[in-house]
């Protein structure tokens, strides 16, 4: 029987997953193993186990489809994560059974795909013996142990695109335009779309922004002559003096979303202007990949292989200087990359005369 590995996508889907199962599995036939590809994230690895063989035949043509040909979850038996910074411990006896389904499989290391909560999963499995190797992911890109991750890229190229078309519209009505998009605590999302889709401001949770501010800025454009002014929100930005727009599932979880509404109501009675908003969601997520995020997921799933073939078991995939390499998964969880005020990418922003309310 040829080596087999395992390999699974875990957490919030993003553009670029599919591209990293094609790496994976076109690196370890090149090596002569066979991949088998677990399904719904860790769930897959309850006995008895559920799976699809992965092979050149069942990756060809996957690299250009959103999402994961393989399923993912953000919940289910092996959250480690029950929000930011705390630590769950995933039960023992849930770790044991994956263990003995991987022994029966003849497993000999797992491919764990996955944001932070995935990465906290991933060092458990390991300390009990499982050998892991992480794939860092997230549209949030806000990983301190990887410079970049895929999926973020074709977030932002959403993003763009939403501001272009919104441009138009905004223009015609001579109208206020609030584009909420997602990034949790991080506003990479929103900083990068927001330079790249020409907004004119820009709220992220590093920059706490003032209401009468953006709307002083907003009447001084319209002075100007301009027509429309484009507003790009993250879902986690703060007003100053204010809090971020969370909301309670029933299920008692806290979700991102709504502060776009907010800044739209606030700005339409300050400003007298006609607002309207806009919020972009899972667009952010759902499509093919950019090229980027294309070339990005097939680099990190071949190394994943590398990694497992030199023996780095706990060791997560990372992006440093343009070349791939790995660090210890310990050393990656936990540890939020958020935009720095003062930097040159603010910075930049700021000279081409986008506001950030403060
Ligand atoms: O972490 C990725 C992300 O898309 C965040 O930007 C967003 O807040 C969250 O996931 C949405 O999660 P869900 O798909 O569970 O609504």
């Amino acid at each position: 029987m040829r080596p087999r590995v395992g390999v699974l996508t875990s957490g919030g889907d993003c553009p670029g997953l599919n591209a990293v199962l094609r790496g994976v599995v076109l690196a370890a036939e090149k090596l002569g193993w066979e991949v088998l590809g677990f399904k719904d994230g860790f769930e897959g690895l309850l006995p008895p186990g559920q799976y699809l063989v992965l092979d050149r035949t069942r990756t060809d043509g996957i690299m250009p489809l959103g999402g994961t040909i393989i399923g993912t979850t953000n919940r289910g038996h092996f959250i480690a994560k029950v929000g930011e910074g705390k630590r769950a411990v995933v039960a023992a006896e849930v770790i044991a059974e994956a263990r003995e389904v991987l022994e029966r499989l003849l497993v000999r290391a797992l491919i764990i795909v996955g944001g932070d909560g995935s990465m906290t999963t991933a060092l458990q499995l390991q300390e009990a013996g499982i050998n892991c190797i992480g794939v860092p992911k997230t549209i949030d890109n806000d990983l301190e142990a990887t410079a970049m991750t895929f999926g973020f890229d074709s977030a932002v190229a959403a993003v763009a695109d939403a501001l272009d078309r919104l441009h138009t519209t905004a223009t015609s009505h001579k109208r206020v335009m609030v584009l909420e998009v997602m990034g949790r605590h991080a506003g990479w999302i929103a900083l990068h779309g927001g330079i790249a889709g020409g907004a004119d401001a820009i709220l992220i949770p590093e920059i706490p922004f003032d209401y009468d501010k953006l709307a002083a800025f907003i009447k001084q454009r319209d002075a100007a002559g301009s027509l429309s002014s484009l507003v790009v929100a993250a879902e986690g930005a703060t007003p100053k003096d204010g809090q971020q727009v969370l909301h309670q599932t029933p299920a008692g979880e806290y979700r991102f979303g709504g502060i776009g509404d907010v800044v739209a109501r606030e700005l339409a009675a300050r400003t007298g202007k006609e607002t309207r908003c806009c919020v972009l969601g899972h667009l952010q997520r759902g499509g093919a990949p950019t090229t980027l995020d294309r070339i990005l997921g097939t680099r990190f799933g071949v190394k994943a292989v590398q990694l497992v073939n030199e023996g780095h078991f706990g060791s997560m995939v990372s992006y440093q200087n343009y070349q791939v390499q790995h660090v210890p998964i310990a050393a990656a969880v936990n540890r939020l990359r958020l935009v720095q005020p003062s930097s040159q990418m603010v910075q930049t922003a700021r000279d081409v005369e986008i506001s950030f309310g403060d």
